[in-house]
């Protein structure tokens, strides 16, 4: 069904302009031909009638910061720091991320199908139309190009669109343990070149005793040669100058940004770079929320993602990512809603999507609730009736 007539929507969030009430939409071989007043609508003979019964549309969510694909279980480190122990303290005995590794590296290509593809239908349910999915708990060739392969295959094999990035340089792996400058170099010489073909972007976890900002530097310029631009793990735990490089170098994102500066969000604005925030990791880490409002009075394009991961951050939806941003990080419903449609879509230089408009991919969700803000308003509950993909239901 990719001719569709949706009538009946009590606010329609366009992301062109200002919710629009009672509102009609209309779709063309998955492409929106209309979407606004149902006074101002042409006639629509012929195609398939959806009632929406004075529920909200908006944009499906675009989630442009994941680490979806993974083995194990990390609960019992979330116990831990409730009781008191450091992200870095588990870090260094050996937990956290390399904990991950060692149970995706000894899972098989369908395992990690199979695990991360239920993931990714609840993300399809709960109103996820597009996500960005990043290796980095193989830190091998082998179990990064695995890695790389189950993501591609899940947009193959789910309704969802994916993008994937490479994040080799998400820690130093056991085998290097006692040589960092040596598993750049193997990251550099031997893993980039086999895991280009298969990702679309590179990424360098930034931060004081993760990697430099020179190691990045080096890692971003050999990605390039590769076809790959930028995104960068930056500011999250420490301010070690991720933010500052990812404007020098023109990344397409800098995300986390929990300790950005007055001064990294001028240059992020600058620079165009989409400052893409993870309120769930800060919420989950008990740590500081990022400055999202002085980002957006920077000048800076905001995203919001769940950056799903066993760690630091299990959220599959982005209501509750949405809740985060207007509770905690002090933004307004209408600039959360963006930042998670139309934000994470400018994050993945997406133009078809994020917006509802003549031209724009039907990517889009019906709620149970009469406007958007419902969404952070209602965050234990699931209001999304019905999500379409180019004009297709799929949940
Ligand atoms: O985005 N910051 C680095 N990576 C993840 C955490 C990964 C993990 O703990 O497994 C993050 O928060
Ligand atoms: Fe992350």
């Amino acid at each position: 069904m990719t001719d569709l007539f949706l009538t009946g929507i009590g606010q329609l969030t366009t992301n062109t302009g200002p919710p629009v009430e009672d509102a009609v939409l209309v779709v063309d071989s998955g492409i929106i031909v209309f979407a606004g007043p149902a006074d101002d609508a042409p006639e629509q003979l012929g195609r398939t009638r959806v009632d929406c019964g004075g529920n909200a549309v908006l944009p499906g969510f675009v989630d442009s910061h994941t680490h979806l694909v993974f083995a194990g279980d990390r609960s019992a480190e979330f116990a831990r720091r409730l009781a008191g122990a450091s992200y870095e303290e588990i870090a260094k005995e050996g937990g956290g991320i390399l904990s991950t590794v060692a149970a995706t590296r000894s899972a098989s290509e369908d395992e990690l199908f199979e695990h991360s593809s239920a993931r990714a239908r609840r993300m399809l349910t709960t109103g996820t139309t597009t996500i960005e999915i990043k290796s980095g708990y193989g830190l091998d060739v082998e179990t990064e190009t695995r890695l790389l392969r189950v993501a591609r295959r899940l947009g193959d094999e789910l309704p969802l669109t994916v993008k994937t990035t490479f994040l080799g340089a998400h820690s130093v792996p056991p085998e290097f343990a006692n040589d960092r400058a040596g598993y750049v170099e193997h990251l550099i010489e031997e893993m980039l070149p086999r895991v280009a073909p298969l990702a679309d972007y590179c990424d360098v976890f930034v931060e004081e005793g993760i990697f430099s900002v020179g190691e990045a530097r080096r890692i971003f310029a050999a990605a390039a040669t590769f076809g790959l631009s930028a995104r960068v793990h930056a500011e999250q735990l420490s301010h070690a100058g991720g933010a500052a490089l990812a404007a020098d170098i023109g990344a397409v994102s800098a995300d986390h940004l929990d300790q950005a500066t007055a001064e990294d969000a001028r240059a992020l604005a600058a620079a165009g770079v989409v400052a893409v925030l993870a309120p769930g990791a800060s919420y989950t880490l008990r740590s500081r929320q990022a400055p999202a409002a002085m980002l957006a009075e920077a000048g800076c394009t905001l995203a919001l993602a769940t950056d799903c991961n066993p760690g630091t951050s299990y959220y599959e939806a982005m209501g509750p990512i949405i809740t985060l941003a207007v509770v905690e990080m002090g933004l307004d419903v209408g600039q959360a809603i963006r930042a998670a449609t139309l934000g994470g879509a400018t994050a993945l230089g997406l133009e078809d999507r994020g917006w509802l408009g003549a031209g724009a991919r039907a990517d889009l969700i019906v709620l149970d609730a009469p406007n958007a803000a419902h969404i952070p308003y209602r965050p234990a509950s699931n209001l999304v009736r019905q999500t379409y993909v180019a004009g297709t239901p799929v949940s």
